[in-house]
């Protein structure tokens, strides 16, 4: 018998990412096999987002589109997951007839049993039950259709932090954390299986296992320094309030940690993170930074910034832009404030206009593309080490069909700026030598979102030792 065709859009975060592939695991224990073509899919799974209203939005045009295939094969199951899921529950039925499931952030592992019973009795079910304690059921494994060089792996979820602009802890429920045992145990076949390099998620990495009475996140990350095979290990994301002295020594005495930190500070004016309740002045964030920038010379920082939150004056704006110049970032993430379903800030006065919003949000990136830019160009003739991920996307596209054009390979820094290079057709290598390899590259050019440069012969000479380590330019 043929196997049935899975078809998953995933729209949003990281967690979302991890979420799909479990949802592909638990389908593959079912006998469906993914399919990129939503024409020959038998089941179609649209995994949202609704952190934001045009994310929210995005799901429902893809959705929308889905009418016409139901019409023309009416065996097809369209199940709806993710957030948008948890937060509408079974108006999404009632909006979309078209819809047989819908299913929340922590159905995931009932979904066989919820399909099974779809196609048993053409029944619509709707699954969005939310755990009140900490118990979540654990990730399951595999199997792998194809390995890729980096992986996420989500060692928490949920969040009790409720910051007043955000939906997650509504639509993910309360923070709880895996057990390290559960987790070492994925990453040991996400590498026998190809991977290189993994990612650890959770909305506050530095709580993890606090609830639980697990170890901390930076015996964590100590215990996942030391699994063979792993090259690379990063995390995302850490709260500001959160980021303590034994994490920030993390990067200075882990072999594997990447230098990078994402820590999203939202504002820069101490009156607007108060009424964000992120629970930190701008102050306490900057002496943060400095400590990182203390212990390890090159760690990058980035970060996400809400433009235009209720009350936002131009005061306060112009802090926000007086901290992207203090700290100089190396990427920045910044968004439009959204007024969310449940979220506290809904209720709060003096709403910035969107036009307003709009003008704040293009002069931030303007001030921060310069940031970029400069710092990229500060690597220009330096030497990196890079993890080869695979051929860059443009390549993929853009290869001619007698494939004379050297192939154009991408990977990342410790500092996760993308460098993108040629392989050279006369080296005596071939370029596949390449994938999933740390190896040093000059940096020849620099753009605002990427490096250009070129490899040098022989293995990777730039050792990471403990302690710092920083290339020179
Ligand atoms: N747990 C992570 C954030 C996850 S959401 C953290 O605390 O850093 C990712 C980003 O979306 C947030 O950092 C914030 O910048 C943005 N965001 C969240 N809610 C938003 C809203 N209502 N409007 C606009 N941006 C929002
Ligand atoms: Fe949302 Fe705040 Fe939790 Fe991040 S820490 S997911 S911004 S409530
Ligand atoms: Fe992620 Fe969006 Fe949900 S950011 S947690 S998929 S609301």
């Amino acid at each position: 018998m043929n196997a049935k065709l899975l078809y998953i859009n995933t729209i949003g975060c990281q967690m979302n990412v991890y979420d799909s592939e479990q949802i592909a695991a638990h389908m593959a224990h079912l006998g469906y096999q993914q399919t990129s073509s939503l024409q020959a899919a038998d089941l179609i799974i649209v995994n949202t987002c609704t952190i934001r209203k045009k994310a929210e939005q995005k799901a429902y045009s893809f959705v929308g589109r889905l009418a016409r295939l139901k019409r023309k094969k009416s065996n097809l199951i369209i199940g709806i997951g993710g957030c948008v899921a948890q937060q509408e529950g079974d108006k999404i039925l009632d909006r979309l007839p078209f819809v047989d499931i819908v299913f929340g952030t922590q159905a995931i592992h009932r979904l066989p049993q919820i399909i099974r019973q779809v196609q048993k009795k053409r029944c619509r079910i709707v699954d969005v039950e939310m755990a009140a304690d900490t118990q979540a059921p654990e990730s399951i494994i595999g199997p792998y259709r194809e390995t890729s060089v980096s992986r996420f792996v989500t060692i928490m979820r949920g969040c009790d932090n409720y910051c007043s602009y955000c939906v997650v802890p509504f639509v993910r429920g309360r923070e709880t954390s895996r057990q390290p045992d559960k987790i070492i145990q994925e990453i040991r076949t996400l590498i026998d299986n190809g991977v290189k390099e993994v990612t650890l998620l959770g909305q506050n990495v530095n709580s993890y296992g606090k609830k639980e009475g697990l170890c901390t996140f930076p015996d964590l990350l100590a215990r996942i320094d030391e699994v063979e095979g792993l090259l690379r290990l990063r995390f995302t994301t850490s709260h500001p309030k959160d980021l303590k002295g034994n994490l920030i020594r993390s990067f200075k005495v882990l072999n594997k940690l990447c230098h990078h930190i994402h820590l999203p500070v939202q504002s820069g004016s101490n009156k607007i993170l108060k009424q964000m309740n992120r629970k930190y002045t701008r102050e306490l964030y900057l002496d943060k930074v400095l400590k990182l920038r203390d212990t390890c010379c090159d760690i990058a920082v980035t970060s996400d910034i809400i433009v235009g939150f209720p009350g936002e004056t131009e005061a306060d704006f112009e802090s926000t832009l007086n901290l992207i110049k203090t700290v100089e970032y190396d990427g920045l993430f910044a968004f439009q404030y959204s007024d969310r379903p449940n979220s506290p800030s809904v209720h709060l006065p003096d709403k910035v206009s969107d036009s307003q919003k709009i003008e704040r949000l293009q002069i931030l990136l303007a001030v921060q593309d310069e940031i970029t830019r400069k710092k990229n160009q500060a690597l220009v003739g330096s030497i990196q080490q890079i993890l080869v991920e695979g051929f860059s996307k443009k390549e993929i596209s853009s290869k001619p069909a007698n494939g004379r054009r050297p192939a154009q390979w991408t990977g990342r820094t410790s500092t996760n700026k993308i460098v993108n290079f040629y392989h050279d057709h006369n080296a005596q290598d071939s370029g596949q030598a390449y994938l999933g390899k740390l190896i040093d590259v000059r940096i020849e050019k620099a753009f605002s979102h990427s490096l250009w440069g070129k490899p040098l012969a022989g293995a990777s000479t730039a050792k990471r030792v403990k302690g710092v380590e920083c290339y020179a330019a």
